[in-house]
């Protein structure tokens, strides 16, 4: 990775990226290690599905748009806090940008070391399930268990609803719970991997779909981690209210503002 070793300005941002309200379950874990973090969250509203978009789409959106973003915010790290962007567009993005950009890889390796029945569900949008980078995974550091996927794209749009205070019919989370389960070897799964920002942020809701014995697991705390470690010994220091950075003026944004304040967000701004 190419990136610059000059020190940064301490108010100089984190800026994480995503779809939509996603990444706010990774900002969520990084505020835990690194409360004094000015950052910058940013939300690709008006692109917002991408699962459902094709691979050259999204590589160019989000090359496009993190150029932009760099050249105008000057953040210390990028964190594309998307598995849908990251799987896709990491390498891209890395070659074209001078800072170090972190990634969110589907959390098989913390899942296959967790299963106890060898039965691990993957519950991603359709672009992230479809990803060779998780064929890898797959090979790498589950080639003795059963991975099931099955795409959800459903509770993306649950997961922003109910960060919009927007009440979700139960049956969205039965479905997606549904949708592995019906696999042969489904009833076996133990371990669930919320290979979407998204779903974390309605684990509870799919807890109560999948019923008792069913872990989670997601890349969050994990991505932190690595941001803590690459930003270790930096000056930070907030000099405004963190922003909340969006792609498109929208009347539902206004919704989303207690959920933003909720973490920490106290300015929105549109790119
Ligand atoms: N939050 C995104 C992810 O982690 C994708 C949601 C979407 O835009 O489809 O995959």
């Amino acid at each position: 990775m190419a990136h610059s070793e000059s020190i940064p300005d301490p108010a100089s941002p984190i800026l994480l990226f995503d779809s939509g309200v996603g990444g706010l379950s990774v900002l969520a874990e990084l505020r835990k290690l690194l409360p004094q973090a000015p950052v910058i969250y940013a939300a690709d509203n008006a692109g917002l599905p991408y699962g459902g978009k094709s691979e050259a789409e999204i590589a160019a959106r989000v090359c496009g748009l993190l150029g932009r973003m760099a050249e105008r915010y000057r953040p210390r790290l990028i964190c594309i806090a998307c598995n849908t962007a990251s799987t896709i567009a990491l390498g891209m993005v890395r070659d074209v940008l001078q800072i170090p950009i972190v990634g969110t890889v589907p959390a098989i390796k913390p899942a296959a070391a967790l299963t106890r029945s060898g039965v691990i569900g993957l519950l991603g949008t359709e672009a992230t399930i479809r990803q060779g980078y998780v064929d890898r995974l797959e090979a790498e550091f589950a080639s003795d268990k059963l991975l099931l996927r099955t795409a959800a794209p459903e509770l993306v749009i649950a997961a922003e609803a109910k960060l919009r205070g927007q009440v979700v019919d139960a049956e969205v989370y039965r479905k997606a719970a549904e949708g592995l389960r019906s696999q042969p070897g489904g009833e076996k799964i133990d371990t669930v991997v919320l290979a979407c920002t998204h779903f974390p942020l309605v684990a509870e809701e799919l807890a109560e779909a999948f019923g008792p014995g069913v872990r989670f697991v997601d890349g969050a705390a994990g991505i932190a981690r690595r941001i803590a470690h690459l930003t270790e010994g930096q000056n930070m220091a907030r000099a405004a209210k963190d922003v909340a950075l969006f792609t498109r003026s929208d009347a539902d944004i206004k919704a989303l503002i207690p959920a933003l304040e909720g973490y920490g967000l106290g300015r929105v701004e549109i790119l």
